[in-house]
């Protein structure tokens, strides 16, 4: 395990573990293996992205793609405490999400960070809080985009749902300057909400609490991976 190769196909579905208490370490693990064990059954493209410590072990244990939540964007070198993209690559990664809401990048530094990534062999799902910042995004050529409003972050109403606009605007603006694949997030809660995202175009949805706090995760994300069965 650990070295099948990780083709990705759309819709994707991106499992952001952020560092909840119901994702720390053998937690962490169980929820991926489900992930892991939902991709093969379904045919579903699933990324996870566990907490930091975990990514070594987690990779080991699981075939599919396995993303770091953030990477500092320094090269190797005297960076006390720092997490490379080339230690998260040597722990298995194949790519990092970066510019989460809750782990924001200095704009000015974005473009210097996606590079970082590239050049460590490691792909990129960067964060937008909006379609403004979704499309200065685009012109660094990111991976993939996720465009997530903060206000809906973790609160169980679904972007999808209460702000539709955003997701065509996003797909439609990024699209325009680079055929980027274009996830969105906040409050996805279940299959239908997934269903309607990528029925208005997305590429995909990245999500955390629907999955890491369900009573039966597993269940969630059977749900949500039949809704785009195609
Ligand atoms: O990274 C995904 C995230 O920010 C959305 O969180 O809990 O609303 O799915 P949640």
């Amino acid at each position: 395990m650990g070295h099948v190769t990780k083709v990705l196909m759309k819709p994707l579905i991106a499992l952001n573990l952020k560092a909840y208490r119901e994702s720390i370490g053998e937690r962490g693990l169980a929820l991926c293996r489900i992930a892991d064990e939902v991709a093969k059954s379904t045919g579903t493209s699933i990324i996870v992205a566990p907490q930091n410590v975990d990514l070594y072990r987690i990779s080991k244990a699981v075939s599919i793609p396995v993303f770091a939540q953030h990477i500092d964007f320094n090269e190797p070198g005297a960076f006390t405490g720092s997490i490379t993209a080339e230690t998260v690559k040597e722990a298995g990664c194949q790519g990092t999400l970066l510019n989460h809401s809750e782990k924001k990048i200095p704009f000015e530094k974005m473009g210097a960070a996606i590079e970082v990534a590239r050049k460590a062999g490691i792909k990129t799902l960067v964060c937008a809080d909006s379609v403004d910042e979704a499309k200065r995004i685009a012109q660094f050529k990111p991976d993939y985009i996720a465009v997530e409003p903060p206000e809906l972050i973790g609160s169980g109403i679904s972007v999808s749902k209460a702000k539709p606009e955003i997701i065509t605007n996003t797909v439609k603006e990024v699209k325009n300057i680079q055929d980027i694949p274009v996830l969105c997030g906040a409050g996805v809660s279940n299959g239908e909400d997934v269903r309607k995202a990528v029925e208005l175009g997305a590429d995909g949805v990245l999500l955390a609490s629907a999955f890491v706090k369900a009573k039966d995760p597993k269940a969630m994300l059977l749900e949500m991976a039949n809704a785009v069965r195609e």
